[in-house]
């Protein structure tokens, strides 16, 4: 069941300062940060909402009518959200899906390390399908005088100090967590202001949702294939076959999988025998939030948030969502482990 315990306005400011207040010895510093990827989200929006206009205009990579040079979305978003991280001398270290090497930012002796996927969803940006940003806040290992290293990098998502993500759909949304529950706000786009819509969300035990790109079936694993046919069979519990949803904007299916339960799965395949979607800045933020709301995130074996990173771009098979359908699935994959061949 999703609670709403939202009883009157909250803004997203005033929520961070609140929930500030509960770890003793906060700086602000995380909550300054916070505040700054809420202002990225903020302008992101507003330019995702342009986009229709800005084809008509003139086409990325072109000059518009303006005589300005018109910038693909995804390097906009990437922009904004350096700037925005720049803004304050938090931020040692970011590391981007649009950069190969990470980016030692200005401030240096900055206390965070941030992995970001700016525009996730980018095939749908074009058809007005929603895209969304997703980040995963670290706090660094290595005394602030030096220079951050490899461990302060490449620490497994279990180290989050925060994970998030904002959604461009029909309203834009920004959900985040610090390991206290989840929050989730929704933009008013009239004043510019984010409103607390969702506090403490908690997904369903078990839903009837089941959301993977089935093009791909016959590159999967076997015990894969046997679950999906599952999915789709009448003779579960319930007596009626799981509905299939697939949007194709990883942020929005998995918002769609938090509310309303169910399965999101990018597996291995042939084309991409360690999964497609990223472990640092897709799979580990997502994975918290979901845990937080109470749901399950593995790589169809093992918690994604125990995975030892070894690589910023690594990608892994993940099996996300309401605790019960993602137990369903590993039992699968288990049944028929031996007569797997992808990715091992
Ligand atoms: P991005 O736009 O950041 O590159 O991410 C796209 C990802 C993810 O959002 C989505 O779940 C997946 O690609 C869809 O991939 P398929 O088209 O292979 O299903
Ligand atoms: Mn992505
Ligand atoms: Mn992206």
């Amino acid at each position: 069941m999703v609670s709403r315990n939202v009883d009157r306005l909250i803004t997203l400011e005033e929520h961070i300062i609140q929930s500030q207040n509960r770890f003793r010895g906060a700086t602000g510093e995380l909550s300054q940060l916070l505040r700054d990827i809420g202002l990225a989200a903020k302008i992101v929006s507003r330019e995702v909402n342009k986009a229709g206009i800005t084809n008509i205009l003139g086409l990325e990579g072109s000059e518009n009518v303006h005589g300005e040079h018109v910038k693909k979305l995804d390097v906009f978003a990437n922009e904004q959200m350096r700037h925005a991280l720049s803004r304050s001398q938090i931020i040692c270290t970011m590391v981007s899906e649009e950069d190969d090497e990470p980016v030692l930012m200005e401030s240096s002796s900055g206390k965070y390390i941030v992995f970001v996927d700016p525009l996730d969803g980018s095939s749908n940006i074009d058809v007005n399908v929603s895209i969304g940003t997703i980040f995963s806040i670290f706090r660094r290992k290595s005394h602030r005088a030096d220079l951050p290293d490899k461990e302060d990098i490449l620490q497994s998502g279990m180290e989050q100090v925060a994970g998030g993500y904002a959604l461009y759909g029909s309203s834009t949304i920004l959900a985040y967590t610090t390991g206290l529950g989840v929050s989730v706000f929704t933009l008013d786009p009239s004043i510019g202001e984010f409103f607390l819509s969702d506090d403490n969300i908690q997904m369903p035990e078990h839903g009837s949702y089941y959301s993977i790109n089935e093009g791909s079936f016959s590159t999967w694993e076997k015990g894969l294939q046997e679950y999906i046919k599952y999915c789709k069979r009448d003779d579960k519990p319930s007596g009626k076959p799981y509905s299939a949803r697939y949007i194709g904007s990883m942020v929005a299916d998995v918002h769609r999988t938090i509310l309303k339960g169910g399965i999101f799965i990018y597996p291995a395949t042939q084309k991409h025998p360690q999964g497609k979607l990223r472990l640092m800045y897709e799979c580990n933020p997502l994975a918290f939030i979901v845990e937080q709301a109470g749901g399950r995130a593995s790589n169809g074996e093992k918690r994604i948030l125990d995975i030892q990173p070894e690589d910023i771009h690594q990608s892994t098979p993940i099996f996300l969502g309401s605790k019960q359908n993602v137990e369903e699935a590993e039992q699968f994959l288990k049944e028929y482990e031996a007569e797997s061949m992808i990715g091992k």
